[in-house]
């Protein structure tokens, strides 16, 4: 048996026995769908889930509390969407993404107002937002970016949908899992084996790994199991940087502890951007977790140390570094450009790691102090941490969503 196999078994092991004890659990609460069994609502958010944040909520609990503010300022009933039926970006004109980014971020934010609150104003808001994008776009284009635009942008509206989904009033469910389908998922697929046309490690980790996003995301809201399996069989070993032991490359023990630190491919790059790996990665692991399929545990926590390493540089510790080196540059140190880059990405993380599986993730928990008091108390989603795209490249509030404990 390939060691890669006896992990998967045994973090499977350690799942089954975790999802019985956890308020996250997944495995009794809600139906199995009948066609490609997965759980819905089943990507960020599951069932059990929101019946932990809206108990948060209901009883003004902190830090919750914050964090339900943080999404109370961006739903807006009233919201009115600007649909494109040709999103470009990097190239075209105009350069109309930000219209997307900042659609899918209020449908998202107004689909949870809704199933916390019951009130159906957000919920029809949300829906009118999704209707809008999937009954008019039809193509991404722009330069090579259009890739980042179809991998970090379909997550966020597959999410909103997923959420939407249990509301009886939304008849648009078809219409964006169609949507998805067409525009989004062949540039996700077209993505990862072509990349572009470049060679196999041109392309920084960031862009396979927001398309395998997307494409997680879209098989989970389409019920395609041969869709949500591509990404996570390219997660374990696809050909290049979005695969896991690419993303994260080579480990080490931290001296003085047997912590397990991973140096990620972005890591000689900038921080920003080392960052956004985490974000995504993140997605993607708690995507697939939430339909039984644990990428947090794969390779032994892989995702794990490289989020400890990257924690631990962004709040000016040292780290070990080994020289990059790929088909266009030679990095031989580790790139300070952007250390300490705040994005509201580590409550997701160490609530996975240290409060539900109960490992060492100290510095990616002090990463997650520091986001939450740069933030007043919570982590704030899209649009707080800046109205360019790095501002909406995840979609936050995981003070809200993801904490587990105070
Ligand atoms: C599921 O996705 C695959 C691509 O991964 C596609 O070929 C297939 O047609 C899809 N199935 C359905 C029922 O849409
Ligand atoms: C990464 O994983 C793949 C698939 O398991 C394997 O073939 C490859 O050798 C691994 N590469 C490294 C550098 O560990
Ligand atoms: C950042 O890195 C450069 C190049 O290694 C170095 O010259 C500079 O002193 C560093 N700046 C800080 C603030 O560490
Ligand atoms: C967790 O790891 C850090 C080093 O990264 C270490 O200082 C700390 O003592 C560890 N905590 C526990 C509870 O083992």
């Amino acid at each position: 048996m390939a060691p890669s196999v006896l992990v998967t078994l045994l973090s499977s092991l350690v799942l089954s026995t975790l999802t019985q004890a956890t308020p996250s659990s997944t495995t009794d609460s809600h139906p199995l769908d009948s066609r490609a069994g997965f759980l819905h609502p089943g990507l960020l958010h599951t069932e059990a889930d929101f019946t932990r944040i809206k108990s948060k909520v209901n009883a003004k609990t902190n830090p919750w509390y914050a964090g339900w503010n943080k999404l109370v300022a961006h739903a807006n009933s009233g919201y009115v969407p600007s649909p494109k039926p040709t999103v470009y970006r990097g190239t075209g004109s105009p350069e109309n993404y930000a219209s997307l980014y900042r659609d899918a971020a209020s449908a998202y934010a107004n689909a949870i107002y809704w199933k916390v609150t019951g009130d159906t104003a957000y919920a029809t808001a949300a829906a009118t937002t999704l209707d809008a994008w999937s009954s008019t776009l039809t193509l991404i284009d722009g330069s090579s970016d259009k890739f980042l635009a179809s991998g970090i942008y379909g997550y966020q509206l597959a999410n909103a949908a997923e959420i939407l989904r249990g509301y009886s009033s939304w008849t648009g469910l078809a219409a964006m899992q169609s949507m998805l389908n067409k525009v989004f998922y062949p540039m996700n697929h077209d993505f990862i084996i072509n990349h572009n046309g470049a060679k196999i490690d041109h392309y920084w980790a960031n862009w396979d790994l927001a398309n395998l996003c997307t494409m997680y995301a879209v098989g989970v809201l389409s019920d395609n199991a041969t869709m949500a399996n591509e990404a996570v069989n390219y997660f374990k070993s696809g050909a290049g940087n979005g695969a896991i032991n690419k993303t994260i490359w080579v480990t080490y023990t931290e001296s003085g502890s047997s912590k397990i630190l991973g140096q990620n491919q972005e890591a000689g790059r900038d921080q920003g951007h080392a960052m956004l790996d985490f974000a995504l990665l993140g997605v993607l692991a708690q995507q697939a977790y939430n339909q039984g399929n644990d990428l947090f545990g794969y390779l032994s926590n892989r995702i794990l140390a490289g989020a400890e390493y990257a924690a631990k540089y962004n709040l000016g510790f040292d780290v070990p570094y080994t020289t990059y080196v790929n088909s266009d540059v030679t990095q031989a140190t580790i790139s300070n450009a952007s250390r300490g880059d705040v994005r509201p990405i580590w409550e997701l993380i160490y609530g996975h790691y240290g409060s539900l599986k109960g490992l060492n993730a100290s510095w990616s928990k002090q990463y997650r102090d520091l986001v939450v008091s740069n933030g007043g108390g919570a982590e704030g989603g899209g649009g707080d941490y800046g109205t360019t795209s790095g501002g909406y490249d995840q979609l936050g509030f995981g003070t809200l969503l993801y904490r587990l404990e105070a």
